[in-house]
C-alpha cells in the first residue's frame, strides 16, 4: 500500500512518524474517515469542512488546503486500486523533538498522515442484511465528542464488551440518555417516526447523519431531534446507526431485546438503499 505522511507519497514499511510527536504522547491528533465507493469519494467537502473544525476548536494549525487534501485523497484511491473502501486521515500537533504538556510554539508544522483501507463488499456488506446487536454502556468519554480527536481508548474497549457479550457494537448512555454508538450515531424508528438526538458537543457531528437526516425529509420521513433512553429504543419498531465507514446500519437487539421481528427494519433499509444509490 501506499500512503502519505507529511509531503510524501511512500510504501508503507517507509513511512515515519517521531516517537516524540504529539498524536502519538497525547492523542493530541484529530481524524477524518471518508468512504469510497465506485472509486468515488462519498462527501469529501462534508469531511475537509468537519476537519477544518475540529483543528480550529484545538488552535491546530491546517496542514494544507482543501484542493490539496483532495488531491491526496483521490491519488491515493488511485495508486491503490481502490473500488470500495475507506481513506484515513490524521493531523496531528507534531512535535518539537520534547515530552511536554504545554503545545510547542506556533511555528511547530502539524503532521499529516493519509492511508487508504480496501473494502470490497462494502456497500453490499452481509452484516447489514443481518443487522447489529447492541449493548448499552456508560458515557464517560470527555464532554468535546463534537471535536474529532484519536481518544478513543473507550470506544475500542466499549466495541470489545459487545463482542464479548456476543453483540456487534454499544450505545453509550449519559445521564439517563443515549449520546451515540462507539463509532456511529444512533437512532430509532417508532411509528413512523425518526428519532436521533440532537447536535451539541455531547456527540460527533456525523456527516452520514446530515446526508440520511436530509433524506429522510426528502423521502417524507419524519425526523425528530430529540435525547431518549435506551428503555424508548427498545420499545421502538427499528432502530439504527450511521457512520462513513458502515452507512445505514440496521439495529436489530439493544440489550438483549429484540426490535420488531429481530429483522432490519423497512425504514432502515431503505435509507441505506437511498443512501448507496445517492453516493453512487
Ligand atoms: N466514526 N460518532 C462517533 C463517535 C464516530 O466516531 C463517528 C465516525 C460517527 C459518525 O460520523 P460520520 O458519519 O461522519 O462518519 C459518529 C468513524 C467512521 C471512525 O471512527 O472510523
Amino acid at each position: 500500500r501506499t500512503v502519505y505522511v507529511n509531503g510524501e507519497y511512500l510504501p508503507e514499511e517507509d513511512a515515519k512518524i517521531s516517537i516524540f510527536d504529539r498524536g502519538f504522547l497525547m492523542a493530541d491528533a484529530v481524524y477524518e474517515v471518508t468512504s469510497v465507493l465506485d472509486g468515488k469519494l462519498i462527501d469529501f467537502e462534508g469531511h475537509a469542512v468537519r476537519l477544518k473544525r475540529s483543528l480550529d476548536e484545538l488552535d491546530m494549525a491546517e496542514p494544507c488546503s482543501k484542493e490539496e487534501l483532495l488531491e491526496i485523497h483521490r491519488k491515493l484511491v488511485e495508486v491503490n486500486g481502490i473500488v470500495e473502501g475507506l481513506v484515513y486521515l490524521q493531523v496531528t500537533r507534531g512535535s518539537d523533538g520534547d515530552r511536554d504538556f504545554v503545545f510547542p510554539s506556533e511555528d511547530t508544522p502539524p503532521s499529516i498522515v493519509l492511508f487508504t483501507q480496501n473494502k470490497p463488499g462494502l456497500a453490499d456488506s452481509p452484516a447489514a442484511k443481518k443487522g447489529a446487536k447492541i449493548i448499552s454502556i456508560e458515557d464517560i468519554r470527555w464532554g468535546r465528542r463534537d471535536i474529532k480527536t484519536v481518544q478513543l481508548l473507550y470506544p475500542s474497549m466499549g466495541k470489545m464488551m459487545a463482542k464479548k457479550a456476543g453483540c456487534d457494537d454499544a450505545w453509550l448512555v449519559e445521564d439517563g440518555h443515549v449520546t451515540e454508538g462507539t463509532s456511529n450515531n444512533a437512532y430509532f424508528v417508532k411509528d413512523g417516526v425518526i428519532v436521533t438526538r440532537p447536535l451539541s458537543n455531547d456527540i460527533l457531528h456525523g456527516i452520514t447523519r446530515k446526508a440520511v437526516l436530509r433524506m429522510a425529509a426528502e423521502a417524507q420521513l419524519k425526523v425528530e431531534e430529540r435525547l431518549f433512553t435506551i428503555e424508548e429504543a427498545q420499545g421502538a419498531d427499528e432502530a439504527f446507526t450511521t457512520s462513513a465507514s458502515a452507512f445505514v446500519m440496521p439495529v436489530v437487539e439493544i440489550d438483549g431485546v429484540a426490535l420488531g421481528n429481530g429483522t432490519p427494519g423497512p425504514i432502515a433499509t431503505r435509507l441505506r438503499e437511498i443512501y448507496l444509490e445517492e453516493s453512487l
